[in-house]
Protein backbone atom coordinates (compact mmCIF):
# COMPACT_ATOMS: atom_id res chain seq x y z
CA UNK A 1 0.00 0.00 0.00
CA UNK A 2 1.18 3.43 -1.28
CA UNK A 3 1.59 5.63 1.83
CA UNK A 4 0.07 9.29 0.85
CA UNK A 5 2.11 12.39 1.19
CA UNK A 6 0.68 15.23 3.27
CA UNK A 7 0.28 18.37 2.17
CA UNK A 8 -0.58 21.73 3.94
CA UNK A 9 -1.67 24.67 1.87
CA UNK A 10 -2.19 28.01 3.55
CA UNK A 11 -4.15 30.79 1.94
CA UNK A 12 -3.69 34.50 2.44
CA UNK A 13 -5.02 37.84 0.78
CA UNK A 14 -7.71 37.72 -1.61
CA UNK A 15 -10.92 34.87 -2.71
CA UNK A 16 -8.84 34.48 -5.55
CA UNK A 17 -5.77 32.85 -3.62
CA UNK A 18 -9.10 30.50 -1.65
CA UNK A 19 -10.17 29.19 -4.79
CA UNK A 20 -6.54 28.72 -6.25
CA UNK A 21 -5.89 26.88 -3.05
CA UNK A 22 -9.12 24.11 -3.51
CA UNK A 23 -7.64 23.99 -6.93
CA UNK A 24 -4.04 22.96 -5.26
CA UNK A 25 -6.17 20.47 -3.27
CA UNK A 26 -7.69 19.29 -6.15
CA UNK A 27 -5.10 18.83 -8.47
CA UNK A 28 -2.73 16.68 -5.89
CA UNK A 29 -5.39 14.41 -4.55
CA UNK A 30 -5.51 11.84 -7.93
CA UNK A 31 -1.33 11.76 -7.58
CA UNK A 32 -1.37 10.04 -4.14
CA UNK A 33 -1.63 13.25 -1.52
CA UNK A 34 -3.88 14.22 1.38
CA UNK A 35 -4.55 17.90 2.89
CA UNK A 36 -3.61 18.42 6.41
CA UNK A 37 -5.02 20.99 8.18
CA UNK A 38 -0.96 21.41 10.56
CA UNK A 39 1.93 22.30 9.13
CA UNK A 40 3.55 19.75 11.85
CA UNK A 41 2.85 16.46 10.29
CA UNK A 42 2.89 17.62 6.87
CA UNK A 43 5.47 16.55 3.98
CA UNK A 44 4.98 19.25 1.70
CA UNK A 45 3.91 22.78 3.05
CA UNK A 46 2.51 25.84 0.59
CA UNK A 47 2.46 29.00 1.32
CA UNK A 48 -0.17 30.77 -1.21
CA UNK A 49 0.86 33.78 -0.57
CA UNK A 50 -0.01 37.80 -1.36
CA UNK A 51 1.51 40.79 -2.45
CA UNK A 52 -1.00 43.57 -1.90
CA UNK A 53 0.39 45.19 1.04
CA UNK A 54 3.94 45.21 2.94
CA UNK A 55 2.42 43.57 6.03
CA UNK A 56 1.26 40.70 3.83
CA UNK A 57 4.25 39.94 2.43
CA UNK A 58 6.13 40.04 6.11
CA UNK A 59 3.84 37.69 6.96
CA UNK A 60 4.67 35.28 4.15
CA UNK A 61 8.45 35.39 5.46
CA UNK A 62 7.72 34.83 9.28
CA UNK A 63 5.74 31.78 8.81
CA UNK A 64 8.33 30.77 6.26
CA UNK A 65 10.76 31.19 9.57
CA UNK A 66 8.55 28.81 11.74
CA UNK A 67 8.71 26.27 8.45
CA UNK A 68 11.92 26.34 8.04
CA UNK A 69 12.17 25.30 11.94
CA UNK A 70 10.05 22.91 12.21
CA UNK A 71 11.79 21.06 8.67
CA UNK A 72 15.30 21.29 11.18
CA UNK A 73 13.59 19.18 13.27
CA UNK A 74 12.37 17.15 11.88
CA UNK A 75 14.88 16.30 9.78
CA UNK A 76 17.20 15.72 13.08
CA UNK A 77 14.43 13.81 14.94
CA UNK A 78 13.05 11.79 12.11
CA UNK A 79 15.53 12.24 8.58
CA UNK A 80 12.57 13.08 7.16
CA UNK A 81 12.18 16.27 4.97
CA UNK A 82 9.25 18.23 4.56
CA UNK A 83 9.26 20.41 1.21
CA UNK A 84 8.70 24.28 1.81
CA UNK A 85 6.99 25.81 -1.50
CA UNK A 86 5.82 29.66 -2.51
CA UNK A 87 2.78 29.95 -4.35
CA UNK A 88 0.70 32.89 -4.88
CA UNK A 89 1.37 36.21 -5.37
CA UNK A 90 4.73 36.71 -3.75
CA UNK A 91 6.37 33.82 -5.45
CA UNK A 92 5.50 35.73 -7.98
CA UNK A 93 6.66 38.90 -7.80
CA UNK A 94 9.75 37.89 -5.84
CA UNK A 95 10.65 35.22 -7.29
CA UNK A 96 14.29 33.69 -6.99
CA UNK A 97 14.35 36.69 -4.60
CA UNK A 98 13.04 34.00 -1.89
CA UNK A 99 15.00 31.23 -2.43
CA UNK A 100 18.05 33.74 -2.02
CA UNK A 101 16.72 35.11 1.31
CA UNK A 102 15.01 31.93 2.76
CA UNK A 103 17.20 29.53 1.20
CA UNK A 104 15.23 26.48 2.64
CA UNK A 105 12.56 27.19 0.74
CA UNK A 106 12.59 24.11 -2.16
CA UNK A 107 10.15 25.67 -5.42
CA UNK A 108 8.60 29.02 -5.89
CA UNK A 109 5.62 29.45 -8.91
CA UNK A 110 3.12 31.90 -8.95
CA UNK A 111 -0.61 32.00 -9.90
CA UNK A 112 -0.93 31.01 -13.38
CA UNK A 113 1.18 27.69 -13.57
CA UNK A 114 -0.48 26.28 -10.08
CA UNK A 115 -2.01 23.58 -12.43
CA UNK A 116 2.08 21.82 -12.60
CA UNK A 117 1.95 21.30 -9.10
CA UNK A 118 2.60 17.05 -9.26
CA UNK A 119 4.82 17.53 -12.27
CA UNK A 120 6.97 20.04 -10.20
CA UNK A 121 6.67 17.79 -6.75
CA UNK A 122 7.30 14.93 -9.05
CA UNK A 123 10.65 16.61 -10.35
CA UNK A 124 11.85 17.51 -6.80
CA UNK A 125 11.51 13.85 -5.63
CA UNK A 126 13.43 12.82 -8.06
CA UNK A 127 16.13 14.86 -6.92
CA UNK A 128 19.72 13.80 -7.81
CA UNK A 129 20.98 11.62 -4.40
CA UNK A 130 22.99 14.27 -1.86
CA UNK A 131 22.18 17.53 -4.10
CA UNK A 132 19.78 19.90 -3.46
CA UNK A 133 17.17 20.55 -6.61
CA UNK A 134 15.05 23.48 -6.17
CA UNK A 135 12.73 24.91 -8.41
CA UNK A 136 11.31 29.09 -9.37
CA UNK A 137 8.56 28.77 -11.71
CA UNK A 138 7.26 31.99 -12.30
CA UNK A 139 7.10 32.34 -16.49
CA UNK A 140 3.55 33.21 -17.33
CA UNK A 141 2.70 29.94 -18.97
CA UNK A 142 1.54 30.37 -22.76
CA UNK A 143 -1.66 27.60 -22.04
CA UNK A 144 -5.02 28.81 -19.12
CA UNK A 145 -4.51 26.86 -15.98
CA UNK A 146 -8.03 26.47 -15.91
CA UNK A 147 -7.88 23.93 -18.84
CA UNK A 148 -5.99 21.95 -16.87
CA UNK A 149 -7.92 21.95 -13.14
CA UNK A 150 -10.02 19.02 -12.47
CA UNK A 151 -13.66 18.64 -11.76
CA UNK A 152 -13.92 18.83 -7.36
CA UNK A 153 -15.50 16.18 -5.81
CA UNK A 154 -16.86 18.21 -2.95
CA UNK A 155 -17.72 21.62 -2.51
CA UNK A 156 -18.84 23.97 -0.01
CA UNK A 157 -22.17 25.26 0.25
CA UNK A 158 -21.25 28.98 -0.74
CA UNK A 159 -18.57 27.90 -3.42
CA UNK A 160 -16.15 30.47 -5.75
CA UNK A 161 -16.08 30.26 -8.98
CA UNK A 162 -12.84 32.41 -10.59
CA UNK A 163 -14.51 33.58 -14.31
CA UNK A 164 -11.66 36.39 -14.93
CA UNK A 165 -8.40 37.07 -13.71
CA UNK A 166 -5.58 39.43 -13.87
CA UNK A 167 -5.71 42.86 -14.85
CA UNK A 168 -4.64 45.50 -17.22
CA UNK A 169 -5.84 48.85 -15.24
CA UNK A 170 -2.88 49.87 -13.80
CA UNK A 171 -3.75 51.65 -10.63
CA UNK A 172 -0.29 53.31 -9.62
CA UNK A 173 -0.66 51.73 -5.95
CA UNK A 174 -1.48 48.25 -7.08
CA UNK A 175 0.96 45.05 -7.78
CA UNK A 176 -1.72 43.08 -8.69
CA UNK A 177 -1.35 43.53 -12.81
CA UNK A 178 2.61 42.38 -11.87
CA UNK A 179 1.21 39.30 -9.92
CA UNK A 180 -1.86 38.27 -11.75
CA UNK A 181 -0.75 39.30 -15.47
CA UNK A 182 -3.10 40.47 -18.14
CA UNK A 183 -6.55 40.29 -18.04
CA UNK A 184 -7.84 36.69 -19.25
CA UNK A 185 -11.64 35.80 -19.63
CA UNK A 186 -12.58 32.05 -19.64
CA UNK A 187 -15.01 30.70 -22.00
CA UNK A 188 -18.79 31.17 -20.69
CA UNK A 189 -19.27 27.56 -21.26
CA UNK A 190 -16.04 26.27 -19.24
CA UNK A 191 -17.75 28.61 -16.63
CA UNK A 192 -21.22 27.34 -17.11
CA UNK A 193 -20.33 23.54 -16.47
CA UNK A 194 -18.03 24.33 -13.53
CA UNK A 195 -21.53 26.09 -12.26
CA UNK A 196 -23.55 23.19 -13.17
CA UNK A 197 -21.30 20.62 -11.37
CA UNK A 198 -21.04 23.12 -8.33
CA UNK A 199 -24.86 22.88 -8.29
CA UNK A 200 -24.80 18.94 -8.69
CA UNK A 201 -22.50 18.54 -5.68
CA UNK A 202 -24.38 20.87 -3.03
CA UNK A 203 -23.80 24.15 -3.78
CA UNK A 204 -26.90 27.04 -3.23
CA UNK A 205 -24.88 29.85 -3.49
CA UNK A 206 -21.65 31.42 -6.31
CA UNK A 207 -19.50 33.61 -5.97
CA UNK A 208 -17.88 34.76 -9.56
CA UNK A 209 -14.22 35.81 -8.93
CA UNK A 210 -12.10 37.81 -10.83
CA UNK A 211 -10.05 41.00 -10.48
CA UNK A 212 -11.83 43.07 -12.32
CA UNK A 213 -14.66 40.24 -12.31
CA UNK A 214 -16.71 42.93 -14.58
CA UNK A 215 -14.53 43.50 -17.06
CA UNK A 216 -15.06 39.87 -18.13
CA UNK A 217 -15.51 39.94 -21.92
CA UNK A 218 -14.79 35.84 -22.79
CA UNK A 219 -16.07 33.29 -25.49
CA UNK A 220 -20.12 33.03 -25.59
CA UNK A 221 -21.61 29.62 -25.73
CA UNK A 222 -22.89 31.36 -29.25
CA UNK A 223 -19.19 31.97 -30.31
CA UNK A 224 -19.90 35.80 -29.75
CA UNK A 225 -17.73 37.85 -26.98
CA UNK A 226 -20.14 37.52 -23.51
CA UNK A 227 -20.09 40.36 -20.99
CA UNK A 228 -20.34 39.82 -17.08
CA UNK A 229 -24.03 40.90 -17.74
CA UNK A 230 -25.18 38.48 -20.59
CA UNK A 231 -23.18 35.31 -18.87
CA UNK A 232 -25.43 36.05 -15.60
CA UNK A 233 -28.54 35.29 -17.56
CA UNK A 234 -27.19 31.78 -18.04
CA UNK A 235 -25.91 30.79 -14.68
CA UNK A 236 -29.10 32.26 -13.03
CA UNK A 237 -30.82 29.25 -15.10
CA UNK A 238 -28.94 26.36 -13.45
CA UNK A 239 -31.49 24.88 -11.03
CA UNK A 240 -29.95 24.33 -7.83
CA UNK A 241 -28.38 27.88 -7.31
CA UNK A 242 -30.18 30.36 -5.76
CA UNK A 243 -27.77 33.14 -5.02
CA UNK A 244 -25.43 34.87 -7.32
CA UNK A 245 -22.89 36.89 -6.32
CA UNK A 246 -19.56 38.39 -8.47
CA UNK A 247 -16.75 40.46 -7.00
CA UNK A 248 -14.51 42.71 -7.00
CA UNK A 249 -15.28 45.20 -9.55
CA UNK A 250 -13.80 47.99 -10.99
CA UNK A 251 -16.19 51.53 -11.59
CA UNK A 252 -15.47 51.81 -15.15
CA UNK A 253 -16.54 48.30 -16.10
CA UNK A 254 -20.10 48.95 -15.38
CA UNK A 255 -21.71 47.71 -18.26
CA UNK A 256 -25.34 48.48 -19.68
CA UNK A 257 -26.39 44.59 -19.38
CA UNK A 258 -24.58 44.48 -15.99
CA UNK A 259 -27.52 47.18 -14.81
CA UNK A 260 -29.91 45.61 -16.59
CA UNK A 261 -29.34 42.02 -14.81
CA UNK A 262 -29.73 43.32 -11.73
CA UNK A 263 -32.97 44.62 -12.60
CA UNK A 264 -34.04 41.20 -14.12
CA UNK A 265 -32.29 38.30 -12.17
CA UNK A 266 -33.66 37.62 -8.96
CA UNK A 267 -31.10 35.24 -7.80
CA UNK A 268 -28.17 37.93 -8.21
CA UNK A 269 -28.13 39.36 -4.73
CA UNK A 270 -28.62 43.18 -3.98
CA UNK A 271 -25.21 43.67 -2.42
CA UNK A 272 -22.22 44.54 -4.46
CA UNK A 273 -18.51 45.57 -3.48
CA UNK A 274 -17.48 48.49 -5.50
CA UNK A 275 -14.02 49.44 -5.10
CA UNK A 276 -13.90 53.50 -5.26
CA UNK A 277 -10.57 53.98 -3.45
CA UNK A 278 -11.18 57.85 -2.48
CA UNK A 279 -13.54 60.43 -2.65
CA UNK A 280 -11.11 63.12 -3.90
CA UNK A 281 -11.10 63.51 -7.76
CA UNK A 282 -7.10 64.69 -7.18
CA UNK A 283 -6.47 61.60 -5.65
CA UNK A 284 -8.46 59.33 -7.67
CA UNK A 285 -6.10 60.76 -11.22
CA UNK A 286 -3.14 60.48 -9.17
CA UNK A 287 -4.24 57.10 -8.75
CA UNK A 288 -4.96 56.41 -12.10
CA UNK A 289 -8.45 55.23 -11.41
CA UNK A 290 -9.73 56.96 -14.59
CA UNK A 291 -13.11 58.11 -13.21
CA UNK A 292 -14.56 60.71 -10.90
CA UNK A 293 -16.01 61.00 -7.62
CA UNK A 294 -19.23 62.19 -9.31
CA UNK A 295 -19.79 59.16 -12.11
CA UNK A 296 -19.24 57.01 -9.51
CA UNK A 297 -22.10 58.29 -7.44
CA UNK A 298 -24.26 58.30 -10.91
CA UNK A 299 -22.95 54.18 -10.82
CA UNK A 300 -24.36 54.31 -7.55
CA UNK A 301 -27.55 55.85 -8.55
CA UNK A 302 -28.21 53.74 -11.80
CA UNK A 303 -27.91 50.49 -9.89
CA UNK A 304 -30.65 51.69 -7.19
CA UNK A 305 -32.91 52.63 -9.95
CA UNK A 306 -32.21 49.26 -11.26
CA UNK A 307 -32.55 47.71 -8.06
CA UNK A 308 -34.14 49.54 -5.40
CA UNK A 309 -33.26 47.42 -2.44
CA UNK A 310 -29.37 47.48 -3.59
CA UNK A 311 -26.42 48.03 -0.97
CA UNK A 312 -22.98 48.60 -1.48
CA UNK A 313 -19.47 47.66 0.10
CA UNK A 314 -16.26 49.30 -1.15
CA UNK A 315 -12.22 49.19 -0.76
CA UNK A 316 -10.22 52.69 0.76
CA UNK A 317 -6.84 53.38 0.58
CA UNK A 318 -6.52 56.85 2.91
CA UNK A 319 -2.51 58.28 2.80
CA UNK A 320 -2.26 57.73 -1.00
CA UNK A 321 0.91 60.07 -1.73
CA UNK A 322 0.13 63.65 -1.80
CA UNK A 323 -3.38 63.42 -0.23
CA UNK A 324 -4.53 66.62 1.71
CA UNK A 325 -6.76 67.16 4.61
CA UNK A 326 -9.38 68.67 2.37
CA UNK A 327 -9.01 64.79 -0.15
CA UNK A 328 -9.66 63.30 2.93
CA UNK A 329 -12.69 65.28 4.33
CA UNK A 330 -13.59 64.31 0.37
CA UNK A 331 -13.72 60.37 0.91
CA UNK A 332 -15.70 60.73 4.15
CA UNK A 333 -17.95 62.41 2.73
CA UNK A 334 -18.51 60.14 -0.30
CA UNK A 335 -19.17 57.64 2.70
CA UNK A 336 -21.36 59.35 3.94
CA UNK A 337 -23.32 60.21 0.75
CA UNK A 338 -23.27 56.37 -0.16
CA UNK A 339 -23.90 54.48 2.94
CA UNK A 340 -21.91 51.37 2.61
CA UNK A 341 -23.02 48.98 4.80
CA UNK A 342 -19.46 47.32 4.81
CA UNK A 343 -16.33 48.08 3.81
CA UNK A 344 -12.51 47.33 3.77
CA UNK A 345 -9.89 50.90 4.91
CA UNK A 346 -6.35 50.02 4.40
CA UNK A 347 -3.43 52.56 4.65
CA UNK A 348 -1.39 53.33 1.58
CA UNK A 349 1.68 50.52 1.07
CA UNK A 350 3.83 51.48 -1.16
CA UNK A 351 4.68 48.60 -3.18
CA UNK A 352 8.19 48.30 -5.13
CA UNK A 353 7.95 49.01 -8.48
CA UNK A 354 4.57 50.65 -8.87
CA UNK A 355 4.48 54.28 -9.55
CA UNK A 356 2.98 55.48 -6.68
CA UNK A 357 5.98 54.44 -4.07
CA UNK A 358 8.55 56.28 -5.84
CA UNK A 359 6.35 59.97 -5.46
CA UNK A 360 7.92 62.39 -2.79
CA UNK A 361 4.76 63.23 -1.65
CA UNK A 362 4.48 60.25 0.94
CA UNK A 363 1.78 60.86 3.87
CA UNK A 364 3.76 60.29 7.63
CA UNK A 365 2.43 56.93 9.36
CA UNK A 366 1.04 58.77 12.33
CA UNK A 367 -1.56 61.43 9.76
CA UNK A 368 -2.22 57.82 8.03
CA UNK A 369 -3.29 56.16 11.11
CA UNK A 370 -5.42 59.02 12.23
CA UNK A 371 -7.36 59.12 8.91
CA UNK A 372 -7.77 55.08 8.89
CA UNK A 373 -9.26 55.98 12.38
CA UNK A 374 -11.46 58.41 11.45
CA UNK A 375 -12.71 56.88 8.21
CA UNK A 376 -13.02 53.12 9.74
CA UNK A 377 -15.44 55.44 12.54
CA UNK A 378 -17.61 56.69 9.98
CA UNK A 379 -18.25 53.39 8.25
CA UNK A 380 -18.80 51.00 11.53
CA UNK A 381 -21.35 53.41 12.49
CA UNK A 382 -23.24 53.12 8.69
CA UNK A 383 -22.71 49.13 9.15
CA UNK A 384 -24.33 49.38 12.73
CA UNK A 385 -26.82 51.42 11.82
CA UNK A 386 -27.85 49.30 8.55
CA UNK A 387 -27.33 45.88 10.75
CA UNK A 388 -30.36 47.46 13.26
CA UNK A 389 -32.82 48.19 10.45
CA UNK A 390 -32.77 44.34 10.11
CA UNK A 391 -34.00 44.35 13.58
CA UNK A 392 -37.84 42.93 13.63
CA UNK A 393 -37.61 41.85 10.05
CA UNK A 394 -37.98 38.39 8.50
CA UNK A 395 -35.02 37.37 6.01
CA UNK A 396 -33.35 34.57 4.07
CA UNK A 397 -30.73 33.15 5.28
CA UNK A 398 -28.35 30.26 4.08
CA UNK A 399 -26.70 28.05 6.81
CA UNK A 400 -23.38 27.17 6.78
CA UNK A 401 -20.72 27.33 9.11
CA UNK A 402 -20.57 26.08 13.07
CA UNK A 403 -20.24 28.78 15.65
CA UNK A 404 -18.31 29.28 18.17
CA UNK A 405 -20.46 28.08 20.69
CA UNK A 406 -21.21 24.00 20.53
CA UNK A 407 -25.16 24.57 19.74
CA UNK A 408 -24.85 27.56 17.50
CA UNK A 409 -24.89 27.96 13.87
CA UNK A 410 -23.53 30.55 11.60
CA UNK A 411 -25.75 32.12 7.95
CA UNK A 412 -25.54 34.64 5.66
CA UNK A 413 -28.03 37.32 4.64
CA UNK A 414 -28.47 38.43 1.28
CA UNK A 415 -26.34 41.57 1.96
CA UNK A 416 -23.44 39.25 3.62
CA UNK A 417 -24.69 39.70 7.24
CA UNK A 418 -23.45 36.94 9.25
CA UNK A 419 -26.48 35.94 11.41
CA UNK A 420 -26.01 33.57 14.09
CA UNK A 421 -28.94 31.20 15.58
CA UNK A 422 -29.04 28.33 18.20
CA UNK A 423 -29.54 24.97 15.95
CA UNK A 424 -27.11 22.15 14.57
CA UNK A 425 -25.32 21.50 11.35
CA UNK A 426 -28.19 19.73 10.10
CA UNK A 427 -29.56 23.06 8.89
CA UNK A 428 -26.31 23.45 7.14
CA UNK A 429 -27.42 24.36 3.19
CA UNK A 430 -30.73 25.44 3.89
CA UNK A 431 -32.73 28.78 3.69
CA UNK A 432 -34.16 29.51 6.23
CA UNK A 433 -36.33 32.73 7.47
CA UNK A 434 -34.93 34.13 10.29
CA UNK A 435 -36.53 36.72 12.55
CA UNK A 436 -33.67 39.45 13.56
CA UNK A 437 -33.66 40.57 17.59
CA UNK A 438 -30.37 41.73 17.40
CA UNK A 439 -28.01 43.85 15.09
CA UNK A 440 -24.27 44.61 16.18
CA UNK A 441 -21.41 45.98 14.38
CA UNK A 442 -20.50 42.72 12.94
CA UNK A 443 -23.30 40.37 12.64
CA UNK A 444 -27.18 39.51 13.49
CA UNK A 445 -29.06 37.56 15.83
CA UNK A 446 -32.13 35.63 15.69
CA UNK A 447 -34.44 33.15 15.36
CA UNK A 448 -36.37 30.84 13.29
CA UNK A 449 -39.66 31.12 12.07
N1 LIG B 1 -9.30 45.03 -8.47
C1 LIG B 1 -9.82 45.59 -7.31
C2 LIG B 1 -8.88 45.58 -6.12
C3 LIG B 1 -7.99 44.45 -5.82
S1 LIG B 1 -6.84 44.75 -4.52
C4 LIG B 1 -10.18 47.04 -7.61
O1 LIG B 1 -9.74 47.63 -8.56
O2 LIG B 1 -10.90 47.61 -6.86
C5 LIG B 1 -7.90 44.93 -3.11
C6 LIG B 1 -7.77 46.23 -2.41
O3 LIG B 1 -6.52 46.36 -1.79
C7 LIG B 1 -7.87 47.46 -3.30
O4 LIG B 1 -9.18 47.76 -3.62
C8 LIG B 1 -7.21 48.50 -2.47
O5 LIG B 1 -8.13 49.16 -1.64
C9 LIG B 1 -6.22 47.72 -1.62
N2 LIG B 1 -4.83 47.97 -2.03
C10 LIG B 1 -4.25 47.63 -3.19
N3 LIG B 1 -2.97 48.04 -3.22
C11 LIG B 1 -2.74 48.69 -2.04
C12 LIG B 1 -1.62 49.36 -1.48
N4 LIG B 1 -0.48 49.49 -2.14
N5 LIG B 1 -1.77 49.89 -0.24
C13 LIG B 1 -2.93 49.79 0.44
N6 LIG B 1 -4.01 49.17 -0.05
C14 LIG B 1 -3.93 48.62 -1.28
FE1 LIG C 1 -5.14 46.74 -8.74
FE2 LIG C 1 -6.37 48.73 -9.95
FE3 LIG C 1 -6.18 46.37 -11.14
FE4 LIG C 1 -7.76 46.68 -9.04
S1 LIG C 1 -8.01 47.68 -11.02
S2 LIG C 1 -6.35 45.00 -9.40
S3 LIG C 1 -6.63 48.12 -7.79
S4 LIG C 1 -4.52 47.73 -10.66
FE1 LIG D 1 -3.14 39.44 -2.74
FE2 LIG D 1 -2.66 38.45 -5.09
FE3 LIG D 1 -5.13 38.56 -4.20
S1 LIG D 1 -1.65 40.18 -4.19
S2 LIG D 1 -5.11 40.34 -2.90
S3 LIG D 1 -3.51 37.35 -3.34
S4 LIG D 1 -4.47 38.92 -6.28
Amino acid sequence: MTVLQKVYIKNYGCQMNVYDGQKMADLLKPHGYCITESPDDADVAILNTCHIREKAEHKVFSDLGRLNVLKKDRIAAEARDMLIAVGGCVGQAEGAEITRQAPYVDMVFGPQSYHRLPEMLAQLEHKVKGKRRRIVNTEFPVESKFDFLPVPDETQVSAFLSIQEGCDKFCHFCVVPYTRGSEYSRPALQIIKEAKHLASIGAKEITLLGQNVNGYHGEGIDGKEWSLGRLLYDLAEIDGLKRIRYTTSHPLDMHDDLYNAHRDIDKLMPFLHLPVQSGSNKILNAMNRKHTADEYLKIIERLRNARSEIAFSSDFIVGYPGESDQDHKETIALVERVGFIQAYSFKYSPRTGTPASALLTQVPENVKSDRLAELQNSLNTLQLAFNETMVGKIVEVLFDRQGKAPQQIIGKTPYMQSVTLDGDCSLFGNFLMVKINNGYNNSLAGELI
